[in-house]
């Protein structure tokens, strides 16, 4: 069989934040990157959506040559992960593999906090979904897990304007929200690859004493370790440093847009899929 990409997926902009963790731990690998602009943003979709949505990008991965996809999506791995794995992946010759950003993080949850009250930031879909207290419960259930949606996040991330005033205020509302729910949360997760991108203007309104994870790392050390223990997968992976990236609309919004979560200019081709 012949070495492919590792695929990397999201809904739009918010899978950059991871890809550019592995580009940073694991740059010898290829990586073809799709966002799902045209049909983004996901976190408001019905469950049935989002898997339907996510299995076609999935399946053009596959089409592309990737024998690894990485959903660098929460709502699409906590909405269309499980489906793929258990009923559609044994359609398609057997090495192919698909693997989530939720549970890299989940797993380790433990490590950050101290109280065993834990935040969670993400976009509603992923909140009703329940993932993340019902995965970070299978391995430490006396962990309590305090969510809340912030639908107000992805556009302004998207439309640039995290630095203007009118951001400051959605942030704001959701911390505060969040912090009513219990004082002793002493760790937040941000539960969407766009989150990362707010950085700064959360820590204005979390306190010091709170620590604030983003997944990028988190999912490119657990990639790692993934790829040690399967290597026959890993040998499957190509290797010669280089990035596509690809998006379902126009490729010139994608560039101008992406900038902001790669730091510098991309060039993206235009799929169909
Ligand atoms: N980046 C997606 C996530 O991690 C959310 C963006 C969207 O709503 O499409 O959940």
């Amino acid at each position: 069989m012949k070495p492919g990409p590792i695929g990397v997926f999201d809904s739009g902009y918010g899978g950059l934040t991871v890809l550019k963790e592995f580009a940073k731990k694991l740059p010898q690998y290829d990586y073809y990157y799709l966002g799902d602009n045209a049909r983004a943003p996901y976190g408001s979709r019905s469950f049935d959506t989002v898997y339907e949505y996510t299995f076609e990008c999935v399946n053009r991965l596959f089409s592309e040559g990737c024998h690894l996809v990485i959903l660098a999506c929460n709502t699409a791995s906590a909405k269309a992960l499980r489906t793929i794995q258990q009923k559609d992946l044994n359609r398609f010759d057997s090495q192919k593999r698909v693997l989530g950003v939720i549970r890299p993080t989940t797993e380790i949850v433990q490590q950050y906090t101290q109280t065993n009250h834990v935040g969670i930031f993400a976009t509603s879909g992923t909140v009703s979904s329940q993932s993340y207290p019902i995965e970070i419960n299978k391995f430490y259930p006396e962990i309590m897990v305090h969510q809340e949606a912030c639908p107000m996040w992805v556009p302004l991330v998207e439309n640039n304007e995290i630095a203007n005033p009118g951001a400051d205020y959605f942030v704001q509302k959701h911390v505060d929200a969040l912090l009513s729910k219990s004082s002793k949360i002493d760790t937040i997760i941000l539960g969407c690859t766009h989150y990362p991108i707010l950085l700064n203007q959360l820590r204005k309104f979390v306190p010091e004493h709170i620590k604030i994870v983003s997944q990028g790392e988190i999912v490119a050390n657990s990639l790692q370790d993934y790829l040690l223990r399967h290597t026959e997968l890993e040998s499957l992976c190509s290797k010669n440093a280089q990035i596509t990236f690809n998006t379902t609309d126009f490729p010139d919004n994608f560039d101008k847009g992406a900038s902001i979560f790669w730091g510098t200019e991309v060039k993206s081709k235009h799929i169909l899929l």
